[in-house]
């Protein structure tokens, strides 16, 4: 027996090598860790078993039949994370670039089933060079098969992706599908084509940071929703972002009392929003003074950030926030707010997780660069995501709520539950200046004073529209509040609905204006 076991301890030590030494060194040298380390940073200790361990690639063409690595390019398996049972699969770069071999698509599917089979996340860590290109389309099949089950899961269990090396070509639509990607600073790259190809196809020159690194995908083109600068924050930062979600879509989130940060619950709540109404203010001001501990994990914090995204608690409750931010372009709803909000208020719908809404939102972008880059589809999206979700929705109007603006953010005409206003709201179809422009053009031509008489009119329309009373008295509003109650009027409203059920007519599924 005892030779056996010998013989297994010396398997296993050939296995943890992954691909040797000098590969390791490599890695390291370019300040990442390999694929256990991550593994052990991120789940909790001791907690990792590993499946599949002795898979090893079929391929022979290229000389690959010399070259062959117990487990392939990918270690899978599961462990806790909090205590909570996770499934994971860790991509080698360690080994022939931790490339997708046809067995290291079936290791990494069957984490994935296993994970839909038991309700529970998987988080992909992702260091590879793409499809194996020594196996051609079997790799790529893969991929094919990988897709499919990012697609079916999803909406069911949190997928989460995990970018800390390259993802090339075809490979980025795994994390596209997935709820969430974390990207490492200067060494995780998502891109479609890689410089030489773009060099050589339309003559431009890029570096690979600047195409497809952390920096680009947070800000520019918002598949990234959290960046770290390096892999252990990154690893810190996956464990946070499950501390607030269920693990799968039966499930409550993990609701739990922390102790409140007091820092505006008191008077100074009342000097965040500016006298001025034209005048910038930070709403996070506003979020972390109402929410648990100051506890906001804030998502895709760099992209169109005119529009807050995030995850708070309230009361031990887990919520999702989605706020105005007016000290950015004014917090108006652009195509790219709109695509943000949308998808988090699905994620948020499809995992339970109630919405609180804090509107200071002067209206949609106007002019001709979103009229063409499509912010009727875009803009539509954000008003289908809160009109089909069916989780609590809870609104404040802190300032501003105009036009189709005010429509969209979770008012009670798109099925939000609860709608409150401070008294510095201002309900209306437009502000106070366009609208006179537009309904008194003639008296204002006519006029001897134009100036004089504008000013007059658009004090009269303010009078009129610009508060909350209006619209209260109509029943669109349910309570105007004081802005010293904001924290405790959410927490009531959200016990209050935690036995919401709502029915939506049965279909196949919607068609969400992409
Ligand atoms: C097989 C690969 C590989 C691949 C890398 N390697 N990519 N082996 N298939 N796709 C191997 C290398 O030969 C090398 O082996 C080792 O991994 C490390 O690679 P290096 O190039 O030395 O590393 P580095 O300099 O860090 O560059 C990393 C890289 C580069 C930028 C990822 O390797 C690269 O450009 N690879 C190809 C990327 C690509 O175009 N992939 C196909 C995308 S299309 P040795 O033995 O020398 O150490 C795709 C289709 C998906 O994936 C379709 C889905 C539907």
């Amino acid at each position: 027996m005892q030779k056996k076991i010998d013989e297994l301890i010396k398997q296993r030590e050939s296995i943890t090598a992954g691909g040797g030494e000098a590969q390791i060194k490599k890695q390291h040298d370019k300040g990442k860790l390999t694929a256990r380390e991550r593994l052990e940073l991120l789940l909790d200790a001791g907690s990792f078993n590993e499946i599949g361990t002795y898979r090893q690639h079929g391929c022979h063409d290229f000389g690959l039949h010399e070259k062959t690595y117990p487990g392939d390019s990918v270690i899978t398996g599961y462990g806790q994370i909090d205590g909570r049972r996770v499934f994971v699969f860790a991509q080698d770069f360690t080994v022939l670039g931790g490339s997708l071999s046809h067995v290291a698509g079936e290791k990494i599917c069957r984490v994935m089933d296993l994970a839909y089979e038991n309700g529970t996340p998987v988080i992909g860590l992702l260091d590879s060079g793409g499809a194996r290109i020594q196996e051609g389309v079997d790799s790529l099949v893969g991929y094919g098969e990988i897709f499919t089950r990012n697609t079916l899961y999803s909406g069911v269990i949190p997928q989460i992706s995990v970018v800390m090396g390259p993802c090339a070509g075809g490979a980025v639509y795994s994390p596209a599908i997935t709820d969430f990607i974390f990207m490492v600073e200067n060494t995780g790259q998502m891109f479609i084509t890689g410089p030489q190809v773009i060099k050589a196809v339309t003559g431009e020159e890029v570096s690979l940071e600047e195409l497809g690194g952390a920096s680009t995908h947070s800000k520019k083109s918002g598949n990234c929703h959290f960046v770290a600068t390096g892999d252990k924050e990154c690893l810190e930062m996956v464990r946070r972002l499950l501390s607030f979600l269920p693990s799968n879509n039966t499930e409550s989130p993990p609701d739990f009392m922390t102790e409140k940060g007091e820092a505006l619950l008191d008077d100074e709540i009342l000097s965040v929003v500016p006298e001025e109404p034209n005048r910038g203010y930070d709403m996070r001001k506003i979020i972390t003074g109402v929410i648990d501990s100051d506890d906001f994990l804030e998502s895709q914090q760099q992209f169109a950030p005119n529009l807050i995204t995030g995850f708070a608690r309230l009361g031990g409750r887990v919520v999702g926030i989605l706020a105005q931010q007016p000290a950015y372009l004014a917090g108006v709803i652009d195509c790219d707010a709109s695509d943000k909000g949308a998808r988090f208020v699905r994620f948020c719908d499809a995992f339970n997780i109630p919405l609180v809404t804090l509107v200071d939102v002067p209206g949609y972008m106007p002019g001709k660069d979103e009229e063409y880059k499509g912010i009727i589809r875009h803009g539509a999206k954000l008003l289908y995501a809160y009109a089909e979700a069916t989780v609590p929705k809870v609104s404040v109007i802190i300032r501003k709520a105009y036009g189709g603006a005010y429509i969209v953010m979770s008012s009670n005409s798109l099925r939000g539950d609860i709608n409150y206003a401070w008294p510095t709201a201002e309900i209306a179809v437009m502000g106070p200046d366009g609208a006179v422009n537009i309904i008194y053009r003639k008296e204002l031509e006519a006029s001897s004073n134009p100036a004089l008489e504008k000013n007059r009119l658009v004090e009269e329309y303010r009078n009129k529209f610009a508060n909350p009373y209006v619209a209260a008295s109509k029943g669109y509003i349910d309570d105007v509040i004081d802005p010293r109650e904001t924290r405790s009027k959410i927490i009531s409203a959200l016990e209050m609905l935690e036995g919401k059920t709502v029915d939506s007519p049965a279909k196949k599924h919607g068609n969400i204006p992409l």
